[in-house]
């Protein structure tokens, strides 16, 4: 009997993984909740269960005999939804709630940074507007200034002047435009350089990197507009040399995890680092406790060895394995509704596409209605490439989009181009 699978989340990052783990011979079924009608046509079943309601979550992986779950998305997990799998006796991959917080909030990722000198932007927290905005006069600018707990990738602002770095502050505080998550601010120190996203399985102390890919957060082509989610990436990433990549290993990911684990919270999943490659070095600028997404949907495809397997083997303290295809390149480019991040206007067509000759669509926010798929949130889908070169992925990528009716959506025609120039 092949293994049942259990994916929490309606991403595209969860439909990446889901897809990934279905490839599995081993594997029998991948169910996904809540998932999206998007995924159905990879074969992925989708269970109509919201990812807060764990009871529900937990009864359905019972009765249909679930050998693992697997959790995408940050809420669950900072709610606590491994230990309440755990607790039901069913082994669920992804970090305990009280190892999560290493992305639930700012302040505790950046105080375990500085007990265990893990290379991040100097800071300070502030809970009063006024210690704030004293801070930012003595300061200068640019500095950056975010929001402490989760507020979906838009909690952060570069500010520029000090004009800039007020106004956010008023957000916060006076605006409560982050409800909770805003009545602590973290300020930093801007730091320079290109960014990248280094992902890893963890179990413990140990820890398995992936390849590294580029995310791009502004809206807009040449990094213009608000922060997103992420508006498409690509791997491997050239410019970043692989010595920078080996030095973030050795200093931050294995120091973290490490610290994890002295610290009382050991962390099982995947652990994301986001960095900057700066003249000093990588240094952090945020943690996540779970894949990234768009990156999940351009690494995950150059995974050449079994992923279900791979995971199996982490939850069983077995001996995972995992390796890469260190030869081609992927690219995504997102689809977003008109007026994403801030007036999402929803209800977008979506069209046909096709899948297959190296090309892949990975949906997000869509739902059916009575003139098929429409678009349902701010980022709607994402189409990959794999190819011998990122820049034959890009024109593969381009070249099908293009073509494509996309009324109503909008997406950046610039993905690819920092490692292209
Ligand atoms: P975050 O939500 O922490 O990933 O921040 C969102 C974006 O803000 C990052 O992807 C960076 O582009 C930028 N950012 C965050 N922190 C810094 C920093 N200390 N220096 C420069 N840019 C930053
Ligand atoms: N792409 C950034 C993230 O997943 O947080």
């Amino acid at each position: 009997m092949g293994k049942k699978i259990l994916v929490i989340g309606a991403g595209g990052r969860e439909h990446a993984v889901a897809h990934a783990l279905a490839q599995s011979p081993s594997v029998e079924t991948v169910f996904c909740a809540p998932g999206n009608p998007g995924m159905s046509g990879d074969g992925i079943h989708i269970v109509d269960l919201a990812q807060s309601n764990h009871a529900a979550l937990i009864s359905f992986a019972q009765s249909n005999e679930i050998d693992w779950v697997f959790v995408g998305p940050e809420v669950p997990l900072i709610e606590g939804i491994v230990d309440d799998f755990e607790d039901a006796g069913i082994p669920a991959f992804g970090p305990s709630k009280a190892a999560a917080q290493i992305e639930g909030s700012k302040d505790f990722a950046k105080r375990l940074m500085m007990r265990h000198s893990i290379p991040t932007a100097a800071y300070q927290t502030f809970d009063q507007e006024e210690s704030a905005q004293a801070y930012v006069r003595s300061h200068g600018a640019p500095i950056v200034v975010k929001a402490d707990g989760l507020a979906a990738g838009k909690g952060v602002t570069v500010a520029l002047t000090i004009d800039d770095a007020m106004k956010a502050l008023d957000d916060i505080f006076i605006e409560n435009r982050f409800g909770q998550a805003g009545a602590r601010v973290v300020i930093e120190d801007f730091l320079e350089g290109q960014e990248f996203s280094l992902m890893s399985f963890v179990r413990g102390s140990e820890v398995w990197p992936m390849p590294i890919a580029q995310d791009h957060k502004r809206a807009y082509d040449d990094d213009l507009g608000p922060n997103t989610g992420g508006m498409g990436a690509y791997s491997p990433v050239p410019q970043i040399p692989d010595s920078m990549v080996a030095e973030a290993i050795e200093t931050i990911v294995k120091p973290t995890a490490q610290a994890m684990v002295d610290e009382g919270y050991p962390f099982t999943g995947v652990l994301y680092a986001g960095l900057i490659a700066t003249a000093d070095g990588p240094k952090v600028i945020e943690f996540n406790a779970r894949f990234g997404d768009p990156e999940t949907q351009v690494v995950l495809p150059r995974l050449t060895s079994d992923f279900a397997d791979g995971i199996s083997a982490i939850l069983s303290d077995g001996d995972p394995e995992f390796t890469w295809n260190t030869s081609g390149a992927t690219l995504g480019v997102v689809l977003a509704s008109e007026g994403y991040p801030d007036h999402v206007v929803k209800g977008a067509i979506i069209p046909e596409i096709p899948n297959g000759d190296g090309l892949h669509t990975y949906y997000a926010g869509v739902a059916n209605s009575h003139v098929g798929m429409v678009a349902s949130s701010g980022r709607v889908l994402l189409v990959e490439a794999t190819r011998p070169s990122l820049q034959e992925a890009q024109e593969a990528v381009y070249g099908l989009i293009e073509d494509l009716p996309t009324e109503g959506m909008f997406y950046r025609h610039d993905i690819g181009a920092k490692a292209l120039k």
